[in-house]
């Protein structure tokens, strides 16, 4: 393989919310690193530790037994210090002097963001991957703990299915995703949810009434899973909401929260996360930056910061038609 001239260490980080699988990310990218003789550090504390200079050497054998394990072991920090000129510019001056050529950042949409201004403000190159919960980054079909958060939060549903049945209850489930409802709308579908209330479906609490209404002619108990995002509130406000119209309902609330960011990812978050993290040293090495790996339809690309950053992405339709004909 050809390499970019001039890469011989790299720097790699992760940022904002962690997610299960950055750690088997973090792990194909020392290892791979190795495997194309660059060396590699670790920067702890995501960009307030790039700031301050806290780093570690990644070799091999640092990312020993890490695959299975939740949470990032390079740890995570908003740092509101890198949001000045100022800050990035401590930072870019930190990466040269430890002598790190490029960078791989490990987080979501705010990450990225500041991977674009370390670039045009330092020319620093960066490949990001897609490190968060919430799937809610263009450019790949799934990010790194989502199939975990959501695997996590439908086992949770189908516990609080079993008790909602022995009570005739009707539950709320709040579920995690920031502003986006791909948790959700997966959770809804997997857990056989009758309702699920979105921030990208404007619905209103007529409609949920009326559909619970419905079902409850043939159903003794319902889920509603809720997006944390919804325009309507969280689920603690929206079952507020409907109770004051179905006040005849014994109904009940959970909100899943942090649970949704640990435990062990997924085989199938182990196996991207895996693929990820070497695809990015080899396109650094290529000369590629400024830039995020993504799997689309089985296949590892890139797409630039600007777009996975700037264009939305979209719920699947089909799965939003689905749910109402399956909630029958
Ligand atoms: O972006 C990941 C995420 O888990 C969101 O789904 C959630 O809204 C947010 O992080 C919570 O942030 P924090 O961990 O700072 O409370």
């Amino acid at each position: 393989m050809s390499t970019s001239p001039g890469i011989g260490h790299i720097g790699v980080f992760t940022s904002g919310g962690d997610s299960p699988g950055m750690n088997a990310a973090l792990r194909a990218v020392a290892r791979t690193a190795a495997h194309r003789g660059v060396r590699c550090t670790g920067i702890i504390g995501g960009y307030d530790g790039m700031i301050r200079g806290n780093v570690t050497d990644l070799g091999p054998r640092a990312v020993s037994n890490i695959i299975q394990r939740g949470g990032t072991i390079l740890r995570s920090a908003r740092s509101e210090e890198f949001r000045t000129k100022e800050g990035r510019a401590k930072a870019a001056a930190n990466l040269q002097a430890m002598g790190i050529d490029a960078l791989v950042a490990i987080g979501g949409d705010g990450t990225f963001t500041g991977a674009r201004l370390l670039f045009e403000e330092h020319g620093v190159h960066v490949i990001g991957l897609p490190g968060t919960i919430d799937n809610d980054l263009s450019g790949t079909d799934r990010t790194i703990g989502f199939d975990t958060a959501v695997n996590t939060a439908v086992e949770a549903i189908d516990k609080l299915r079993d008790t909602a049945a022995s009570h005739d209850r009707l539950f709320f489930v709040e579920v995690m995703g920031r502003d986006s409802g791909f948790i959700a709308l997966a959770c809804a579908i997997a857990a056989g949810a009758e309702y699920v209330m979105l921030p990208e479906v404007a619905q209103r609490i007529d409609e949920l009434v009326d559909a619970l209404a419905q079902a409850k002619q043939t159903k003794s108990s319902s889920i509603v899973v809720v997006a944390e995002g919804d325009e309507e509130g969280g689920a603690l406000e929206i079952a507020h909401k409907v109770k004051s119209r179905l006040p005849q309902y014994d109904m009940r609330v959970t909100v899943l929260g942090h649970l949704q960011r640990g435990g062990s990812p997924t085989v199938l978050d182990r196996v991207m996360a895996s693929r990820m993290g070497a695809a990015a040293i080899d396109h650094l090495l290529r000369g590629a930056h400024d830039a995020m790996v993504g799997e689309v339809c089985g296949t590892i690309c890139l797409t630039p910061f600007a777009e996975a950053i700037g264009r939305r992405k979209t719920l699947p339709p089909d799965l939003l038609d689905l749910l109402p004909v399956l909630a029958t």
